[in-house]
């Protein structure tokens, strides 16, 4: 297959219909822009299968993805998008980059959840922006943010009631969009425990990528964990 482009952690293919691409999930793990780096075997096929678990969620109420199904192990066959170069961060509990920044205490509560946009660029680090930022740099129109915004909520809202069922609590995520050739906008990328945090409701222990950003290690049992949850729940 032809590639289009190749990420940090997964590789987008073309195929025979111009629509749709294969995404493949690969085993790299990289942080703080990639200065850290590893290969942690298998942590691939778990994110390819836990994000179709988390797009199939979201299909199912109503909010649109670029997920058409999972084909493999590692790939899983999806709508092809441009994808908006925004990254969109919700908080529904402060840790992470926000309590650096600005010394709020660890696990407060947003209330509402708090919503907040990164410009996807590893040149620059993907630096915080804002609304007016998006508009200025053409990034996207008034009428995508709004769009975008009322979809991560939403996601939001469906993940953590989903995940509380299995004792995980959504700490935040981070979410792609992209525009389909239709030009509307679908949740994009990935959802996985690459791009979520979770930490488990009982013990309070990390089931996502900070076990790798943190060196806490075990990231693959933990990983599996999720996905033997939510396979679980789904069921
Ligand atoms: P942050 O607290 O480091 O800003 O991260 C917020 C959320 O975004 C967290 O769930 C991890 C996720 N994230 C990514 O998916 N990719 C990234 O490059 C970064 C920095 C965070």
């Amino acid at each position: 297959m032809e590639k289009l482009y190749e990420g940090k952690a997964k590789i987008v293919y073309k195929t025979e219909e111009p629509d749709k691409v294969v995404i493949y999930f690969k085993d790299e793990a990289t942080a703080f822009n990639a200065q850290k780096k590893d290969i942690i075997e298998g942590k691939g096929i778990l994110n390819n299968k836990i994000s179709s678990i988390f797009f199939n969620l979201l299909e199912k109420n109503g909010i649109p993805t670029h997920f058409i199904k999972q084909l493999s192990d590692r790939e899983m066959l999806a709508y092809k998008t441009t994808i908006i170069p925004v990254e969109v961060v919700v908080r529904n509990l402060a840790t992470g980059s926000i309590v650096k920044r600005l010394g709020i205490t660890e696990k407060t509560p947003f209330n509402p959840p708090l919503i907040e946009f990164y410009l996807k660029n590893d040149q620059l680090g993907d630096p915080i922006i804002c609304y007016e930022h998006i508009l200025a740099l053409g990034l996207a129109t008034e009428e995508d943010i709004k769009k975008i915004k009322e979809l991560a909520f939403k996601v939001n809202q469906v993940l953590k009631d989903f995940l509380k069922n299995i004792d995980i609590i959504l700490v935040d995520f981070k979410l792609e969009f992209g525009k389909k050739d239709d030009e509307s906008i679908v949740v994009a990328d990935e959802i996985s425990p690459d791009t979520c945090r979770f930490w488990d409701a009982k013990s309070g222990e990390r089931m996502d990528k900070d076990r790798f950003r943190l060196n806490l290690g075990d990231l693959s049992k933990y990983y599996e964990e999720v996905l033997r949850r939510l396979e679980g729940e789904k069921s």
